[in-house]
This record gives C-alpha cells, sequence and structure tokens, in this order.
C-alpha cells in the first residue's frame, strides 16, 4: 500500500505522515528533506542556489542517510528548498530515489508537494492536506520557536504565503492536488482529529 500526502508549508502532512506510517507499520520518506539537503549542499559548497548544474550534483550526490534534521529543518532550508525545487533537472534527479522508496515491497507513506501527481500516480491513497495560511503560520511559528529560532509571526505568514505562491506557480510539477486526491483540511483540527479523518480515507480507498 502506498500513502501520498501532499499540501503546502505547514499543512500539518508530515506529522500526518509520521503517524500514518506507525499506525499501519510502514516506512515514511519526508520528501521535501531531499530538497532541503540538495540547497544545504549547495550553501555549503558556497555556490548560488539557481545554479542549475551545482544544484543536480548536489542532487545527484544525496543519500537517504545523510539528513542532519537539526540543519536542515530551519525556516531559512525551507526557503532555499523551494528554490532549488523550481529546477526540473533537479526534480529529475532526485524522482528516482523517491520512486524506489515508494515501491519497496509492503509499500510506503511518502510526503511532499508532488507525490500524488507525479511520483506516485499508482498511489493506493491520495491525501491532500491543507490548512489556512493564517492557521499554518502559527503551527509553523510554535515549531520554530520549539527549535530555538527567533521567530516573529508577520514573518512566517509572509514567508508562507511566498512559498505557496513559488511552488503553485512553478512549471514543473507545482503544487496541486492530484484529480483522485482527497483534500483533508485540517485548520480546526488537532493531530487526532487529521489522523481520525486520514484513517477514514485510507481504509475507504484500501477497500476500493
Ligand atoms: O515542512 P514544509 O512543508 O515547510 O517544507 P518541506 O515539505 O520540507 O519542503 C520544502 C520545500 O521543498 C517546499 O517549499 C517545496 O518547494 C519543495 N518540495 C517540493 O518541491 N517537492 C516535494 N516533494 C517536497 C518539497
Amino acid at each position: 500500500m502506498i500513502i501520498a500526502l501532499d499540501g503546502p508549508a505547514a499543512s500539518g502532512k508530515g506529522t500526518l505522515a509520521r503517524r500514518l506510517a506507525a499506525h499501519f507499520g510502514l516506512p515514511h520518506l519526508d520528501t521535501g528533506l531531499l530538497y532541503r539537503a540538495t540547497a544545504r549542499a549547495v550553501l555549503d559548497a558556497g555556490e548560488r542556489l539557481d545554479d542549475e548544474r551545482r544544484a543536480v550534483e548536489a542532487a545527484r550526490g544525496l543519500a537517504l542517510t545523510d539528513f542532519d534534521e537539526a540543519r536542515l529543518r530551519g525556516a531559512e532550508m525551507g526557503e532555499a528548498a523551494s528554490v532549488v525545487a523550481a529546477i526540473p533537472a533537479v526534480r529529475e534527479a532526485l524522482a528516482d530515489m523517491q520512486r524506489a522508496f515508494a515501491r519497496r515491497p509492503g509499500g510506503a507513506v511518502l510526503d511532499g508537494r508532488d507525490i500524488g501527481t507525479v511520483i506516485c500516480p499508482e498511489a493506493t491513497a491520495k491525501i491532500f492536506v491543507t490548512a489556512s495560511p493564517e492557521t499554518r503560520a502559527r503551527r509553523r511559528a510554535l515549531e520554530l520557536a520549539g527549535r530555538g529560532e527567533k521567530i516573529d509571526y508577520n514573518e512566517v505568514l509572509a514567508d508562507i504565503r511566498k512559498r505557496d505562491a513559488r511552488d503553485s506557480g512553478r512549471s514543473s510539477a507545482p503544487l496541486v492536488a492530484a484529480a483522485d486526491a482527497v483534500v483533508l483540511d485540517t485548520t480546526a483540527l488537532d493531530v487526532e482529529g487529521a489522523l481520525a479523518a486520514a484513517l477514514r480515507i485510507v481504509g475507504a480507498r484500501a477497500g476500493d
């Protein structure tokens, strides 16, 4: 069984993906980390994020094991990731790794922006997780504050709106719900409520 979760920044898809993976005993891949790690490698090498050749080299050089989450989860790297993620050749370089992960025997849970549309169009269940920009900004501000980052709510909200526009507006694999995805709006849901709703969606799809 493959479960595909897509959605905008801080919509709750990562938490939901981890909980679903634990529930079904499936491996989980947070594909945002691939783009974050690519951006990190480009910056660590002192190169520009829009240098296509360097960014593709960095993407090809990644292994699923080299994710130092402490260096990747910050706000700065989310923004940097969305710049390299708009380069079609970077997406291409990261696609095989994601597809191989999804096609493990038994299946997997993947979360990102184009899992249901591009990486796993054959997924058993596709959920497009969303929430209002203000709710997402509040959640992200709490998360970043918890990580010790100095944050300003209005800056977080502006960052989220900018990233939404870049992710939705790019020509290569834009952020969009797959035609057969179920939209799950988590604005009024806590983690348990979102999990219960997601389990109902997966249960309905797996029984089809
Ligand atoms: O946690 P958050 O939703 O803020 O970000 P993320 O999922 O770690 O993704 C960071 C950035 O990587 C996004 O803004 C996208 O531009 C890009 N991304 C993508 O293009 N495709 C994916 N499958 C995953 C992430």
